[in-house]
């Protein structure tokens, strides 16, 4: 019966690998010509808003988790949630935080405040393989690969805090990614010396080698920078700076009626490296970005600005200033001269909209027009860009580059269209983020969730079309087609990247050091027991061979606090201190098969003499 039900869901296994190899090549067909044929059919009358069951959606959204420390995985538009990758925090579902493999990547932390998700582009759109997200509370940065939507890296970031704005580059191809930091800092924060002297701080504009995931180098500014953007050249990377005073309190922070996008030269960068011209602090290079340097350039915008977004057509770089009712439009053609001293920094803005009330961040579809979240205003503002810069020039009472407002519940941060990071913009819809839900779901308590609301941007007015309560709390999101990204997601693993992958099942004892290579197929590990001797430190390393898509193994042991699992075809291993005498049943936590409660095995630990 048990091997009759096996053999069946190896045949939908099978099934299930044609449909996605099927899939695949369908997609690699219309790729870049005209997107998916339920979306397209479903234009003919509106955006569809529902995916019926059975159905999928027709964009990945990938969203930070803010201080849960995760990224989470949504279809749009049902803005279903489909799974948490686990990156900064412990997750008891998956046992992230629990396995070796985990533990060696979070290095003993097990909190992190998720901001950005941004993935792996080639040729200004996405290439499907990365995703890259900041860690702000203990300025770390992750990658999570894509193909198994699991992060597979992590690293510090030296002589930052608050590390906040991170962006992969778009052109030709993701080799560098940018990271911002939004706290100032003593450069060598010892504790050494006067730290009450503000003036001494520094902020970092730091690059790693997305493929080693290695620092690159460090840019030091006098300023604080916060969000980033790169362009779509490989040219310039931005950061907008809210404290250009340098101050250490909110007043002293908003002191001044303009601070700072700053924009960094990357072919200055690379030129500063080949010739030695930095610094070595702490193994880092460190390259010095002060204003009159030949690395950044200043440009001065409304007040203590946040959100800086370019164009989907390369053109423009979009910044706010919070306590400013306008956007600022830089063009990016114009940096050139700005860099070679022939035009001012302020000379690059060639549009300020007056927007609204708190503009935060802007998104684009593709047709012209911008999008900025309002958060005093709880709006999305629709304004058109090309009129903004002939308002500009020429000034017109009574006219404006506003083209719609849609009342959004309530207090956006980040807003995001479908696509539109990437010179793919599609303006079909747009997430907005939105801090504070108040009365639009059932109360659950003070804490209550947020509200991401999904828009549809496809016609001239705005459309609200649902709300979606999340888990505190995403910042950010990016939206990307299906078909970028569901052709390199694997159902299994390949077996041999994990250098312990069991093939044989074995205990080896080496003193006092017990390893246990146990396999996992549905219903049974590979041993019945298991005995070892209180004060042992003890190894197990778990493969799952079972091929099926989505049966997973749980391994837990009880009373030892030991819990994680492993997917198909995976290795998973933890290692512990067999302190607690007597029986310990290890069991299957992961529903696998009909005799799922039977797969458990025993640790014996026999007491101490
Ligand atoms: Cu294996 Cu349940
Ligand atoms: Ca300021």
């Amino acid at each position: 019966m048990f091997d009759d039900r096996l053999s069946k869901g190896r045949r939908r296994g099978r099934a299930a690998l044609t449909a996605l190899v099927i899939a695949g090549v369908g997609a690699a067909l219309i790729a870049g010509s005209a997107f998916f044929p339920t979306l397209v059919e479903a234009k003919k009358k509106e955006l569809r808003t529902e995916v019926p069951p059975g159905e999928l959606d027709d964009y990945y959204g990938f969203f930070s988790g803010g201080h849960s420390g995760e990224v989470r995985v949504l279809g749009l538009p049902s803005m279903r949630l489909f799974k948490r990758i686990p990156v900064f925090n412990l997750d008891a579902g998956s046992g992230w935080g629990v396995t070796n493999e985990s533990k060696a990547m979070m290095g003993g932390l097990v909190t992190g405040d998720t901001h950005h998700a941004h993935a792996s582009y080639k040729d200004g759109t996405y290439d499907g393989k990365y995703l890259w997200i900041n860690d702000k509370a203990n300025n770390r940065l992750a990658r999570i690969r894509l193909d198994y939507m699991e992060t597979d890296t992590i690293i510090s970031i030296p002589h930052a805090q608050g590390v906040h704005g991170i962006f992969p580059q778009r052109y030709p191809q993701t080799d560098w990614v940018i990271l911002n930091s939004e706290f100032r800092t003593p450069l060598h924060n010892d504790g050494k010396g006067d730290i009450r002297d503000a003036a001494s701080y520094n902020g970092v504009h730091t690059v790693v080698d997305a493929h080693d995931m290695k620092i690159v180098c460090q840019v030091m500014v006098p300023c604080n920078l916060d969000l980033a953007a790169t362009d779509y050249q490989g040219k310039y990377s931005f950061a907008t700076s809210y404290n250009s005073e340098g101050g250490a309190t909110i007043s002293e922070m908003l002191a001044k009626d303009r601070d700072w996008l700053v924009v960094f030269d990357w072919d200055a960068i690379k030129d500063g490296l080949k010739k030695k011209d930095y610094k070595v602090v702490d193994g880092i290079k460190m390259l010095d970005g002060k204003p009159g340097s030949r690395y950044a350039i200043y440009v001065p915008v409304p007040k203590n600005p946040h959100g800086v977004n370019v164009s989907p057509d390369g053109k423009y770089a979009v910044c706010s200033g919070k306590v400013s009712p306008t956007a600022t439009v830089v063009a990016i053609d114009k940096l050139a001269d700005a860099f070679a001293g022939k035009i001012e920094p302020k000379d690059t803005i060639v549009a300020e909209p007056e927007i609204g009330l708190g503009p935060l961040h802007t998104t684009f579809d593709g047709r012209g027009n911008a999008y900025t979240s309002l958060f005093i205003d709880s709006q999305i503002v629709k304004w058109n860009i090309q009129k903004a810069i002939d308002l500009y020039k020429n000034p017109k009472k009574d006219d404006t580059a506003v083209v719609d407002r849609l009342d959004i519940s309530y207090q956006v941060g980040h807003t995001m269209a479908s696509m539109a990071e990437t010179k793919e913009a599609d303006g079909h819809f747009l997430v907005s983020l939105n801090k504070i839900s108040k009365d639009r779901f059932l109360n659950v308590g003070p804490l209550k969730p947020e509200n991401d609301q999904l828009v549809d941007i496809s016609g001239d007015k705005m459309r609200l079309l649902m709300d979606e309560p999340s888990y505190i709390e995403p910042h950010d999101c990016i939206i990307v087609r299906r078909d970028i990204v569901e052709p390199h997601v694997k159902d299994r693993a390949d077996m041999d990247e994990h250098p312990l992958a069991v093939h044989k099942n074995a205990i080896e004892r080496d003193g006092n050091k017990v390893t246990v290579h146990l396999t996992a197929n549905a219903p049974v590990y590979g041993m019945q027991e298991v005995e070892v001797n209180e004060g042992d430190e003890v190894t197990f390393i778990v493969t799952n061979h079972d091929e099926i898509p989505d049966l997973a193994h749980g391994f837990c042991i009880s009373d030892y606090g030991i819990n994680f699992v492993v997917g198909p075809f995976q290795t998973r291993s933890v290692t512990f201190v067999a302190n607690k005498p007597g029986l310990h049943w290890i069991y299957c936590t992961n529903f696998c098969h009909a005799l799922h409660l039977e797969m458990r095995l025993r640790l014996m630990v026999k007491a101490k003499a």
